[in-house]
């Protein structure tokens, strides 16, 4: 029912980690019937998927018509639809921004990439413009370093970003996140991941806050 898209024009900050997290949250943490949308031709979260063995569906789908035609259609067998979009802004993104209810953007603090996320949150205004408000958009630090003064100055910024909410829970730069994909699972399996996996759960409590 709720189609919840990872979106930013930058690669590498993060979308394909978050979905795959969050679709272990949901489905094994949360008890929710949800399904997958990888719409990254690099298929990196169904192959993640695959390795956790979740019995969570995932649709791998690029092309942008069918996008728009099987999401919609997709949505209504499930709670949660997490759909992972390719590092563009291109017309595959643009069609699952056109049937998401959320749009959640990682975003890294780093000067480049606080610009590349400025113009996908245009691109959601523009969309949301045309769809009385939809998606809501979300906005969250990733691969953050405690204690400095770029993580401030980056959670300044995102909190002044217009008609996009700033989530609270930044997620640390982490040797278990970047780890996870290889070793076929994710910080909920592995040992001493305790505070990766707590600050994953707080972010995505804050997703689901924002998707009622
Ligand atoms: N919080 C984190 N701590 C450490 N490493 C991270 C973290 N988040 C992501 N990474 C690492 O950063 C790299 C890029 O992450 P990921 O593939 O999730 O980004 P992406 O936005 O999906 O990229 P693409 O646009 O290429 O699909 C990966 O090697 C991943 O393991
Ligand atoms: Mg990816």
């Amino acid at each position: 029912m709720t189609v919840i898209a990872m979106t930013n024009l930058k690669g590498g900050v993060g979308k394909s980690s978050t979905a795959a997290h969050f679709a272990y949250w949901l489905s094994i943490i949360k008890k929710k019937k949800i399904l997958v949308v990888d719409a990254d031709g690099q298929g990196s979260t169904s192959t993640w998927l695959e390795g956790l063995d979740l019995n969570v569906p995932c649709h791998r789908i690029t092309d942008p018509d069918t996008l728009a035609e099987e999401i919609p259609r997709l949505e209504e067998e499930v709670e949660y639809l997490v759909v992972d979009n390719a590092g563009n802004l291109g017309e595959a993104t643009r069609c699952t921004l056109l049937t998401a209810k959320i749009a959640v953007i990682p975003v890294t603090p780093s000067g480049l990439d606080l610009m590349s996320a400025a113009t996908a949150v245009k691109m959601v205004r523009q969309i949301q413009k045309a769809r009385s408000g939809l998606p809501k958009a979300g906005i969250f630090i990733n691969r953050g370093m405690k204690n400095t003064r770029l993580l401030r100055e980056a959670q300044e910024l995102l909190s002044q970003l217009e008609g996009v909410t700033a989530f609270k829970q930044i997620i640390y730069q982490r040797q278990a996140i970047a780890d996870a994909f290889l070793q076929k699972t994710t910080v909920w399996g592995m040992k001493g991941a305790q505070d990766g996996a707590e600050d994953y759960h707080k972010l995505f409590n804050e997703i689901l806050r924002l998707a009622k």
